[in-house]
């Protein structure tokens, strides 16, 4: 897969995208990371990207010419990439998103900054916007982040073990049960007698019993999801 980011700030992105399993899924060939500093497609000699809005008002807004250069630039090597903008605008970003994602064989990844971008490149050249969450970073470079690490974790291969995909929160609508290692007494504190007992399907039982009540306690919106989805069922017959 090639992610190709556009953004003002591509050194935001040298530490993230350099640690851990990002540069371990880059190095071993699973994905490529292609930075496009927007400033780089600007005309003129400031390489001014933004502008003041039309109508007035307060803030910059980024101008259209440089952000669809990028786009037509990253189209190049990549024709049939997904055009997503990070905006606090966009659906929400969740688990299902990026599984989707983790499909295509390439993304182009747009980060905004300033009140926004201008609203023709919306219109046109953008495909899909995502919000990370119902507040306002001041920049989608984060988001954007946010949406590699999903995705790129999911990449069959870079995760060496697949079953930690399937039990992990979301991946059945639950939260994940909770986890222990060594020492067995920490500070007082024991480790559940059942996961010493040796009993595969006990384990098995408790930590399925543990992820049902932490989402009832927790996240019940995902259990109503549930319920909804099978009414949705019924209603269709
Ligand atoms: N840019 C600014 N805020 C954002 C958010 N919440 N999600 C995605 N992109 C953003």
């Amino acid at each position: 897969m090639q992610i190709h980011i556009l953004t003002l700030f591509p050194e935001f992105f040298r530490g993230p995208l350099e640690t851990s399993i990002l540069a371990r899924a880059r190095d071993r060939g699973y994905v490529e990371f292609q930075m496009l500093d927007i400033r780089d497609f600007t005309e003129n000699k400031h390489r001014q990207a933004d502008d003041t809005p039309y109508g007035g008002g307060a803030g910059m807004v980024m101008k259209p010419g440089p952000v669809v250069r990028a786009l037509e630039y990253a189209r190049e090597s990549s024709p049939e990439a997904p055009r997503i903008l990070l905006t606090p605008q966009g659906e929400q970003f969740e688990q299902e998103t990026a599984e989707s994602l983790a499909d295509e064989r390439d993304l182009i990844l747009v980060c905004g900054r300033y009140e926004g971008i201008d609203e023709r490149v919306r219109e046109d050249w953008i495909d899909r916007e995502l919000s990370i969450g119902d507040y306002v970073l001041p920049g989608g470079e984060i988001a954007a982040l946010c949406v590699t690490e999903a995705v790129v974790r999911l990449l069959p291969g870079v995760l060496g073990n697949q079953d930690s995909l399937d039990e992990e929160s979301f991946a059945q609508g639950r939260l994940e049960y909770p986890h222990y290692t060594r020492p067995q007494t920490f500070r007082g504190h024991e480790v559940p007698d059942v996961l010493l007992s040796g009993d595969h399907q006990r384990v098995d039982e408790w930590r399925r019993e543990q992820a049902e009540k932490r989402t009832a306690r927790r996240r019940p919106d995902l259990l109503e999801d549930d319920r909804e989805g099978d009414k949705g069922g019924e209603d269709e017959t």
